[in-house]
């Protein structure tokens, strides 16, 4: 299936590894021109490597930590001297934070809320003016099954991955009027190195090996197994694409099943 982004450019913000890593390498493959940014500079230029070697074409990085108002004022200088307009947007920084509530000081609550929320708000002011001299605009926003099944004893991520929903659906309605489609990618349990590193924490204390831990974790899901990065990236790369043109303010769960609440 030709998803009709051949020559597209796109920017992918936190890609240096995980479900970021893996959409910039699905929009690779589908023909766009990729720029890609996360916070350590090291690591986001290895990674522009790798997908170079990849997908035989060039990969533009750019260091910027997104919860730095300045970082990202930098990263909107760059983009607006690398590209005359962006077509697609992806935005896959965040993360669960495990504390009860009773743990949570207003730092921690504020500080989460730039790590969740307002890093990503941040990207897409920055970028608007860009994404706005594309002829069809498309932000996809990661967000987390968490927020449509929230667990207790992740208070703070739950709060904030449900606001980024709200933020989706007021963009794609406010937006439309620049051509712009805003939609977010929601996933379960994913095998990226949150996962893996807690699963190698756990198995040190408990005496048993990683696998079993991650098979602990798989328990609950009924596709009895987590999910993989690339798999979370194929819908983030179908929603950047032309094949969903009348998707617009959704939030789509990838989560072999965890989440099945009825609205
Ligand atoms: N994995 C899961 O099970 C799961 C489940 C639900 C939702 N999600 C969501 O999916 C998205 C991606 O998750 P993931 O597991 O792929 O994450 P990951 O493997 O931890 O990768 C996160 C990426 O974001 C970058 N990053 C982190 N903080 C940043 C900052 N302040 N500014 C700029 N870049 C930053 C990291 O690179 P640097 O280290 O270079 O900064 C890295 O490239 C997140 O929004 C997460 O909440 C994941």
């Amino acid at each position: 299936m030709d998803l009709g982004i051949k020559g597209e450019t796109a920017l992918v913000v936190g890609a240096s590894e995980g479900i970021g890593y893996e959409s910039a390498r699905g929009l690779l493959e589908e023909g766009a021109e990729v720029l890609i940014c996360s916070r350590n500079a090291g690591k986001i230029e290895r990674a522009a490597r790798r997908l170079e070697q990849a997908c035989g074409r060039k990969v533009r990085w750019f260091a910027a930590d997104i919860t730095r108002a300045e970082d990202v004022g930098r990263l909107g200088g760059w983009l607006a001297r690398e590209i005359a307009a962006l077509d697609i947007l992806v935005t896959a920084v965040g993360g669960s934070q495990r504390a009860s509530f009773e743990e949570l000081d207003d730092a921690a609550w504020m500080a989460n809320y730039e790590f969740n929320v307002l890093g990503t708000v941040r990207v897409i002011r920055e970028t608007l003016p860009l994404l706005r001299k594309s002829a069809t605009g498309r932000i996809v926003i990661l967000g987390a099954a968490g927020a449509r099944m929230p667990y207790e004893n992740q208070v703070v991520s739950n709060v904030h991955k449900a606001g980024l929903i709200a933020l989706v659906k007021t963009l794609g309605a406010e937006f439309q009027k620049y051509n712009i489609r805003v939609n977010s990618v929601s996933p379960g349990r994913t095998l990226t190195a949150l996962w893996t590193t807690r699963a190698e924490k756990l198995s040190k204390e408990r005496g048993v090996t990683p696998e079993a831990i991650i098979e602990e974790f798989s328990r609950e899901i009924p596709m009895k197994r987590m999910g993989r990065p690339e798999e979370i990236a194929a819908m983030v790369v179908f929603l950047a694409s032309h094949k969903a043109s009348y998707v617009t303010c959704q939030s789509i769960l990838v989560d072999g099943g965890i989440a099945r609440g009825l609205i």
